[in-house]
């Protein structure tokens, strides 16, 4: 494990306050993993740069066995986080690797890859994240790009109140994420909060952010979030971060950016700025261009 002391403790004046909470819909994906898209289509503006966020979670296999086949994607970014179970990844740029407990996988899709994600058990929990995060487009058609991150690899840092932060991408108290985006400036924190501990995450201003609670309930400027809640954080200009409160033992995800402030043009797996530039992905993908 790859723990670090924390070398500072920012501190945060003013909290953002919860704008809302959302409840995940339920749905199916690849061919027919059961999951809950948590971030979906109608809050893409507002959590610009993130396009979604599924969560899974199951012991019966029958919700996750079929996985992912052979399927493309165009313009964006995939980071998958593994809490428990084992997925073999296959992509058309011959990346090969086994995602496992505790474990990253940051794929940048870029101008294309058509890639697949299949179970590696038979039966036991899986559960895990999968995040879209988005390029600015004059990123969208660089070539693409992969990284596996064993929880071995991934930094991490436990604060003076006991809060274990896994620093996926950006930074937090001084420890610098598996990953760092220039354009959007990613937060991706996996909190790990024992009972009545507090966390403080500075947030720029006008940066979207939102919690997902997984294990336990948190409070956050007062309100409530439950387990299997999205709150996204109010983009207060007079605030400058973020303060997540225990009551039991909790375990939240906390997500931040810059929005690019650019159209967003999704069909399927490909997202693009135009309609146009979305029909040259279909048919870069129909005639074998796109990997
Ligand atoms: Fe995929």
């Amino acid at each position: 494990m790859n723990t670090t002391t924390p070398s500072q403790t920012t501190p945060v004046t003013r909290a953002r306050a919860v704008e809302r909470l959302v409840v995940g819909m339920a749905t199916t994906d690849g061919a027919g993993v059961k999951l809950t898209r948590v971030l979906t289509h109608s809050l893409q503006q507002r959590l610009d740069p993130f396009l979604m966020l599924d969560a899974f979670g199951s012991d019966d296999p029958h919700d996750y066995i079929a996985g992912f086949p052979d399927h493309p994607h165009r313009g964006f970014e995939t980071v998958t986080y593994m809490i428990a179970g084992r997925m073999q990844h296959r992509d058309s740029a011959g990346n090969e690797g086994l995602l496992e407990n505790g474990g990253v996988q940051w794929m940048t899709a870029g101008r294309g890859v058509i890639h697949s994600e299949i179970p590696q058990q038979e039966e036991g929990v899986m559960e895990g994240f999968q995040l879209w995060l988005n390029l600015p487009s004059h990123e969208k058609m660089n070539a693409p790009w992969y990284r596996d991150f064993t929880a071995a690899d991934l930094p991490r840092l436990v604060t003076d109140a006991g809060v274990a932060v896994t620093v996926i991408a950006g930074e937090s108290h001084g420890v610098r994420g598996a990953v760092t985006r220039e354009a959007t400036a990613a937060l991706y924190l996996d909190l790990h909060l024992p009972a009545r501990a507090r966390f403080a995450q500075p947030l720029p201003v006008g940066h979207n952010a939102f919690v997902y609670v997984y294990r336990g309930e948190v409070r956050i400027a007062g309100d409530a979030v439950p387990s299997q809640r999205m709150a996204i954080l109010a983009n207060d200009r007079e605030a400058d971060g973020v303060v997540i409160e225990a009551s039991g033992d909790a375990k939240a995800l906390l997500i931040a950016g810059r929005p690019l402030n650019e159209p967003i043009a999704q069909y399927g797996p490909f997202v693009m700025n135009t309609k146009e530039e979305i029909y040259q992905a279909l048919n870069d993908f129909r005639d074998g261009r796109l990997a």
